[in-house]
């Protein structure tokens, strides 16, 4: 029985297995429409969420099984004191594998020790996202060919952002990457991300501007300012339209640079970039589905072809 905590729980062979059957169910998916029949998932969702949750909950029934769950904690008995580990027990006599999200980094980890079903980390706290990884190396892969060889941007709330944090631990294991931090000073990126950077010599930058790097990015990965992560509304306020990539602002970019965000977007994408062909974070979002479809059956034990 095997969890999903860290995106570094998965070898970079398996990152690159999960991708190729992610892209085989995208080829042939009335091949995987009964590989779960009679499983089910349980989505235990204590912080909001549309993409991840659905997504899961689309991914398991794509494969033929059900979904049973809960979307906030207010509705389980986490509102009467119940633990994480104690709910992790009592879903694990109901259902076959949990994806869960949680305000409190670790969260998913200690159900992960209490259950004795796998356990997704579907976002803790301000920490990991390891699932949206999946579906941002899956676009990347799929939209411009490779995961080597490089220059990646990433804008934003680096500091809160999990999907940051995930997303460059999983492409710091890949060959010749390098990176561009781009952020207001509160929000850049954690010191224990820039170390192993430095640890790895792998290259980085980082800036305050993002017309500047522009030119020089194969992938601009915008983030939403993570408001519900701040102590106080003023600094919010204060930093949340930093940064704004209009149509206009995209004619500085390559013509052939990447648009990813993970979404909910804000304010950071104006939607005059939507119809650019470069943009891909809707198609990001439909790619999530089929990657975490991948990731059930490996975390299942169902065998692929
Ligand atoms: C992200 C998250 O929850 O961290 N959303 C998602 O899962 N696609 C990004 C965000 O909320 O800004």
């Amino acid at each position: 029985m095997r969890s999903l905590n860290s995106i570094l729980d998965l070898g970079v062979d398996e990152l690159d297995g999960l991708i190729a059957t992610a892209k085989d169910i995208i080829a042939h998916p009335e091949a995987y429409w009964d590989r779960c029949a009679h499983k089910k998932l349980a989505t235990l969702f204590f912080e909001p969420s549309t993409r991840t949750r659905l997504s899961f909950e689309a991914a398991m029934l794509e494969l033929g099984g059900s979904v049973i769950g809960f979307s906030e904690a207010s509705s389980s008995s986490a509102s009467k004191g119940e633990s994480v580990a104690d709910t992790a027990k009592i879903v694990s006599c109901y259902a076959d594998i949990i994806a869960m999200r949680h305000p409190k980094e670790g969260a998913p980890y200690v159900a992960s020790q209490a259950a004795s079903i796998p356990v997704i980390n579907a976002g803790d706290g301000g920490h990991n996202h390891p699932t949206q990884t999946l579906a941002d190396l899956l676009t990347i892969s799929r939209e411009m060919g490779r995961l080597s060889n490089l220059t990646i941007g990433l804008c934003g709330d680096l500091k809160f952002g999990r999907t940051v944090h995930s997303l460059v631990n999983a492409l710091s294991r890949y060959d010749n990457l390098r990176f561009i931090f781009i952020s207001p000073t509160e929000l850049r990126v954690p010191d224990y991300i820039t170390e192993m950077l430095r640890e790895k010599n792998i290259p980085y930058e980082e800036v305050i501007r993002l017309e500047d790097k522009l030119p020089e990015l194969d992938v601009l990965y915008m983030t939403r300012v993570q408001k519900e992560r701040f102590f106080n509304e003023e600094d919010y306020v204060r930093l949340k339209d930093f940064y704004i990539l209009t149509a206009k602002k995209m004619n500085l970019a390559p013509p052939d640079m990447l648009v990813l965000h993970p979404l909910p977007r804000v304010n950071e994408i104006s939607v005059d970039v939507d119809d650019d062909p470069r943009a891909v974070y809707f198609k990001q979002a439909q790619y999530a589905v089929y990657v975490r479809m991948a990731l059930i059956l490996t975390l299942l034990n169902i065998h692929v072809d």
